[in-house]
């Protein structure tokens, strides 16, 4: 593969398609890119811990280009993504005068980038959006593909805009302070592209993650052929109604995972969930006789050489019975006439939509893996 320093994937929507670049340095950058909008004025939407890292580095750069910047700094976590945070973004770029050609600027990991996209989407019907992602799985994952929002107290991104940005900068040196357990979580998503349809890329990561997570060309590497793989996805089906549902492939039990944890962080963030899924997807598609269990073998022993869980007994503390993670897979919307739709595969890099799956196999699947 080549290795240049800053790679550019460009993601095809007719007269929205948009950029991303990624590389290292690309905060420092973000003035010189973001100057040639002209006349542009922009209010930077982020979080503590990110501004603590990297706010400075942005807020230079934008005023050594005569970009005018205004800043609102949320406090972290996933309850940010809330009516209450929105109302405060939405406030902040008005009082900042800011009008519809100008831009929205998100610094931050998923959730920055969700709420401050989200508030784009509606101040003066849509304004300009630049998502500038500091979390390994906002690099790969949420800054590509326009969907934004918030959560409702009835579950997890219910309320929200499909927007997508003019650009996004993706510097590959900001995951250089993000905590290692979060890096580790966003990889989860990085190798479920290669599970995807992209086996070579698999192949490549089982043989590569190291330099991948120490940084450099590998990292910026494994990153754009992730934003590649989205973006074209993305391009095919811009708004879910085939195609894109493969990118929940190992999403159906991870968030049952989440849901049955109550979302608490301290036992599971998202990509533990999904490396969990993942593995249960593949495990579960070779009882079905659909894939060898030579594939689920490979997939459990990459992603626990690069310290994620595969099994829902590295999950800390007691879970929920099979019946009732069954409940929390029901609930997930995906049931049609009595049947579930899964993401399920024919190997590594063969996943395919199956609609058709009945929910008694998948309870007496989760038993016979159940911890308990
Ligand atoms: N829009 C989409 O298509 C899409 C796709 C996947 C996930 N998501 C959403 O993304 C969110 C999860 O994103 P996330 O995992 O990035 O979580 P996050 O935004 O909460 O970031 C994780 C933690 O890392 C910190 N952090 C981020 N970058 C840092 C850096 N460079 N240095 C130090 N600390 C840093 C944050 O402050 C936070 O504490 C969820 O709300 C999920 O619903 C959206
Ligand atoms: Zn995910």
């Amino acid at each position: 593969m080549t290795m240049a320093a800053v790679q550019t994937v460009e993601v095809v929507l007719g007269d929205r398609t948009y950029d991303i670049l990624i590389g290292e340095g690309l905060i420092a950058r973000a003035g010189e890119e973001i100057a040639r909008l002209p006349g542009i004025r922009v209010a930077i939407v982020t979080d503590e811990n990110v501004a603590a890292a990297h706010l400075a580095t942005l807020q230079a750069s934008l005023s050594a280009h005569g970009v005018a910047a205004a800043v609102i700094t949320l406090p972290p976590g996933e309850k940010t993504k809330s009516f209450a945070a929105l109302e405060t973004v939405v406030d902040g770029v008005i009082a900042a005068k800011l009008e519809r050609g100008d831009a929205v600027i998100a610094l931050g990991g998923g959730v920055i980038g969700d709420l401050a996209g989200f508030a784009a989407g509606i101040v003066r019907r849509g304004m300009k959006f630049i998502q500038m992602p500091t979390s390994l799985l906002a690099q790969v994952d949420s800054s590509v593909g326009g969907k934004t929002g918030i959560n409702s107290p009835r579950g997890k991104n219910l309320i929200g805009v499909f927007h997508q940005p003019r650009l996004v900068l993706a510097d590959t040196g900001a995951l250089d302070t993000l905590p290692r357990r979060e890096f580790t979580a966003g990889y989860a998503e990085v190798a479920k592209y290669g599970l995807i349809d992209r086996p070579d890329f698999f192949a490549w990561l089982e043989a590569n993650w190291r330099d991948i997570f120490a940084g450099g060309p590998a990292r910026t590497q494994a990153i754009a052929e992730s934003c590649r793989a989205k973006a074209e996805v993305v391009a095919r089906d811009e708004f879910e109604t085939g195609d894109r549902a493969l990118l929940n492939l190992g999403h159906t039990f991870g968030h049952a995972l989440e849901a049955a944890t109550d979302y608490d962080s301290a036992r599971l963030v998202h990509g533990e969930g999904v490396a969990i899924g993942m593995a249960l997807a593949h495990r579960f598609s070779a009882r079905l006789n659909l894939a060898s269990p030579d594939d689920a073998a490979r997939v459990e022993a990459h992603l626990k050489a690069v310290g994620l869980p595969h099994r829902m007994a590295d999950i800390p503390g007691a879970l929920p019975d099979a019946e009732r993670l069954l409940g929390y897979i029901t609930q997930d919307k995906k049931v049609s006439r009595g049947a579930l739709t899964f993401i399920l595969t024919h190997g590594i890099g063969r996943s395919f939509i199956a609609k058709d799956v009945p929910p008694s196999e998948v309870l007496s699947f989760l038993k016979d893996n159940h911890p308990g």
